[in-house]
């Protein structure tokens, strides 16, 4: 689908979409929270296996480019905490929908918390050729949050059938 640079109204008129439309990607056509998750994901994954990697595959790069897949993943998780909170907005306050919303955001948030304590815990020694026993019990707690995060999320689109854009009342 072609993106539309002004939203389409039933009188057959455009206007401009506004910043929360944007936000959550209606001139894409589709929403734009599902698009911005996968890397977040992908970096926090990334960063569990380039620590086992420095460990058992002679990678001393490792750690330190953990270090910058962590900056990037704070960078992608910050867009998808903006996406998804101008979604969340969208949904009635108190609903079944909003509650699955909530838990869902308790993980995303948990996991990123985890993620900046091991950051800061491993900044200053990111130049080591191979991670520490503490970097990979904490890259595993905070993959696990994330895991069941991004199954409720899956739930509340699969499961829940929840569509941005549309009210979601229980
Ligand atoms: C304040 C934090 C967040 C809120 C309020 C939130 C809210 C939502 C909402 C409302 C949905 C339903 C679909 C949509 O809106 O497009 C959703 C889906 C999802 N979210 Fe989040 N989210 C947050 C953070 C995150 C983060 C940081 C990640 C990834 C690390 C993530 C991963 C997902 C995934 C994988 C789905 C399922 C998408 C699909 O399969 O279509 N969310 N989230």
């Amino acid at each position: 689908m072609a993106i539309s640079m002004r939203k389409p109204l039933s009188t057959g008129e455009t206007q401009p979409w506004t910043a929360k439309e944007v936000l959550q990607g209606k001139p894409l056509g589709h929403p734009s929270h599902p698009m911005l998750v996968h890397f977040p994901v992908a970096f926090y994954i990334g960063t569990l296996g380039l620590d086992i990697l420095s460990k058992v595959g002679g990678f001393p790069a490792a750690p330190l480019a953990t270090t910058w897949l962590l900056i990037g993943a704070f960078a992608a998780t910050s867009l998808a905490v903006l996406t998804g909170l101008v979604d969340r907005s969208t949904v009635r306050a108190g609903s079944q929908t909003r509650g699955h919303i909530n838990r869902h955001m308790l993980l995303q948030f948990v996991t990123a918390g985890l993620f900046v304590l091991n950051f800061v815990i491993r900044w200053p020694d990111r130049h080591l050729a191979e991670a520490k026993l503490l970097w990979l019990i904490l890259d595993v707690i905070g993959v696990g949050t994330l895991v069941v995060g991004q199954y409720l999320g899956g739930r509340l689109v699969y499961g829940l059938g929840f569509r941005v854009g549309e009210s979601a009342e229980d």
